[in-house]
């Protein structure tokens, strides 16, 4: 199966990276830094639905992210707050429908209540499908799913045979999300740091070298644009 990308992406991933740096360059605390970051992020959401895509899904905080120090956590938490609390009236108005992935068992109850509040509050949306992922590592993700569908097996829900690729793709936090089309990593850094492992196996990859906090709309739409000239091959032979 060989596709060109005439359309564009439909699902774009960014990978956040490089508000610390973007910080002390400055020569100010980390969380300066985070709080850019969240202002470019209300820009990338405001300039999808004209460049088409339909699918956004932005990592905010990984579970490697909780090593950081206690202060940046909190502020962290506290910025994500700030963001629900702030944002939730134009998403809706805008037409985003939110929603988040990873483990909401670590977080705040506060917290959890407040995205539990957006994701009811812009359910009937859908001109952008926003997915923010929260306490969110590929690996966990997959170790959770498992566990879920092998408690199924367990209870005799489903047979051990009709275990596969589709079965399982069900159980992850992502069940509601089409596979990421493009992933977009910021700052320079080429890794893919456990966001979307399962659902990015056939995604194109942007490492692009501005820093988070600097990547403006214009930058994403450039970038987006890129997309529409590469040729997607899943596996297969160039005709
Ligand atoms: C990685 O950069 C970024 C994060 C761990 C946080 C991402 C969060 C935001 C962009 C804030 C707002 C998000 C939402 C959804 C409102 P880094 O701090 O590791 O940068 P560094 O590699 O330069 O240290």
């Amino acid at each position: 199966m060989c596709e060109s990308n005439t359309a564009g992406p439909r699902h774009v991933a960014c990978i956040m990276d490089g508000n610390g740096r973007w910080a002390k360059a400055r020569g100010k605390a980390r969380l300066f830094g985070h709080h850019a970051g969240a202002r470019r992020v209300k820009e990338v959401v405001k300039a999808c639905p004209d460049l088409g895509v339909e699918y956004l899904t932005v990592f905010a905080f990984s579970t490697e992210n909780w090593k950081r120090t206690q202060a940046e956590v909190a502020g962290l938490m506290k910025l994500f707050r700030r963001y629900i609390q702030s944002e939730a009236n134009e998403l809706l108005s805008a037409g985003v429908r939110v929603r988040f992935i990873g483990d909401r068992v670590r977080l705040d109850p506060k917290l959890v209540k407040m995205m539990d509040q957006l994701e009811l509050l812009t359910s009937k949306n859908d001109k952008l499908h926003m997915t923010v992922a929260l306490n969110y590592g590929g690996r966990d993700e997959i170790g959770r799913a498992t566990k879920r569908l092998a408690s199924e097996v367990a209870a005799g829900r489903v047979k051990p045979s009709d275990v596969d690729e589709t079965t399982l793709a069900r159980y992850l936090d992502t069940c509601f999300l089409p596979d990421p089309d493009l992933v977009i990593r910021t700052s320079g850094e080429a890794r893919i740091s456990n966001f979307l492992l399962w659902q990015s196996a056939y995604a194109e990859y942007e490492f692009i070298d501005t820093l988070w906090p600097d990547f403006t709309a214009d930058i994403f739409a450039q970038t987006v644009s890129r997309y529409g000239k590469r040729e997607r091959r899943y596996g297969a032979v160039v005709a």
